[in-house]
């Protein structure tokens, strides 16, 4: 049974036992609250992941912990074979919240993907007219939209797609913030969908030039294509608004919504949308054993209305300001460039001595910040968007301390 393990043993045995399809940072967590983390020894870290984006309502939420232990002890799972008495209550908040007709409830951010690529599909042969088998579909050079065979058919990162071929078909690769090449491609009729991230997260942070969403968004309805918004990362109030594209007042024609959809209790995934694009899949042709189980819709309907109650859209809208306004003032050879939106941050490192970004991840982390880089020479800030003005600034000095270090 579980036994209580140090930093190093904790680190040994994963390094034996587990596979080696990550390279964390050295420090092992073994307790988290709201943007705090700490390890088994007791130090104190400031959060600046936040797990990818899916703890936006901070460590261990009493309101989380509350409704998720009081669901655990009535009703956890009973597959969709059957009704139960959550999903419903859930299914209706939800589509009012986001004001779309119906939700398909999964796990993971790329089921939610799967599940929107799937309906765009159905879509395309049973509402637009497409030939069967010819559906397409139009992605983003740069994009991240999880690991599954088909999701990285259409990623152009060779850590992500090579040596695990045959690919799926189906997909043309634009690049991202090119509105011509997407006018282009959508030429073709068999054109279905147009499947993006609103800022590229994994990526390194890109945000598009103001206008690209909306933009891309029109074209997709003068060709009745159905523009897609991946929200996995930049949703949930992470960019200063509910979801990413309301900065540009669009409503996509499907959302795919997962991490924060949590706030890091366990893994939630949702697509939503209309009926026309929704009730073109028929019972039996999808689903998952756990999506839309009790104790997950309990824990979504709460994670959300703490969005609410506790105003973090505007909270990651004005820390979010400040923080990349103080890191510009940083004076390191070092800073490159700081770009984000929100509390979606990164700065661009400019390799100083043999001195890469992950060696300002090492130092942060040794000041009592944790961060990670993403390919090699960026680095994503998000902390949890429960993140107030003191926290910040204790934040901002150990940051600076470490890259002035240098
Ligand atoms: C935009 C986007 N889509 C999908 C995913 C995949 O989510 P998951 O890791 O839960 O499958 C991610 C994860 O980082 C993401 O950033």
């Amino acid at each position: 049974m579980f036994q209580k393990v140090n930093s190093q043993q904790a680190m040994a045995l994963e390094d034996k036992y587990g596979a080696h399809n990550y390279h964390p940072l050295p420090v092992v967590l073994s307790k988290g609250e709201g943007v705090y983390l700490w390890d088994p020894e007791g130090n104190m870290y400031y959060d600046f992941l936040s797990a990818y984006s899916a703890v936006n309502q901070g460590h261990c939420h009493p309101r989380l912990v509350e409704v998720m232990a009081q669901q655990a002890k009535t009703l956890t799972l009973t597959s969709r074979a059957f009704y139960n008495d959550v999903l419903g209550p859930y299914e209706k908040y939800i589509t009012e919240y986001f004001g779309y007709d119906k939700v398909l409830p999964m796990n993971s951010g790329a089921e939610g993907d799967e599940t929107a690529l799937k309906l765009a599909r159905r879509w395309g042969y049973d509402v637009k007219g497409v030939p069967e088998n010819q559906a397409k579909i139009i992605v983003c050079e740069g994009n991240f939209h999880g690991r599954t065979i088909t999701i990285i058919s259409m990623s152009t990162d060779p850590d992500s797609f090579g040596g695990f071929g045959p690919y799926t078909p189906g997909f043309e690769i634009v690049p991202y913030n090119d509105l011509p090449a997407l006018e282009k491609a959508l030429e073709d009729p068999n054109v279905v969908a147009f499947l993006v991230e609103p800022i590229q997260g994994e990526a390194g942070v890109y945000v598009p030039d103001d206008g690209y969403l909306r933009k891309s968004f029109d074209l997709c309805k003068s060709r009745n294509v159905l523009f897609i918004a991946d929200e996995v990362q930049t949703g949930l109030a992470r960019t200063g608004k509910l979801l990413a594209c309301h900065h540009e007042g669009i409503r996509p024609d499907m959302v795919i919504l997962g991490k924060a959809l949590s706030g890091g209790m366990y893994p939630i995934s949702a697509v939503l949308a209309d009926d026309e694009i929704m009730l073109t899949i028929k019972p039996g042709q999808h689903g998952s054993t756990f999506g839309g189980n009790p104790l997950a819709a309990r824990i979504a309907m709460e994670a959300l209305q703490i969005l609410k109650d506790e105003h973090l859209a505007d909270n990651a809208e004005t820390m979010g300001a400040y923080f990349r306004e103080e890191m510009r003032r940083i004076n390191s050879p070092m800073i490159e460039l700081v770009r984000g939106k929100g509390l979606l941050n990164a700065i661009v490192i400019r390799p100083k001595d043999g001195k890469e970004a992950w060696d300002v991840c090492v130092k942060m982390k040794e000041n009592g910040v944790l961060a990670k880089p993403t390919h090699q020479h960026i680095i994503r800030f998000a902390p949890p968007l429960v993140i107030n003005r003191v926290q910040m600034d204790d934040a901002i000095s150990r940051i600076s301390e470490a890259i002035l270090s240098f």
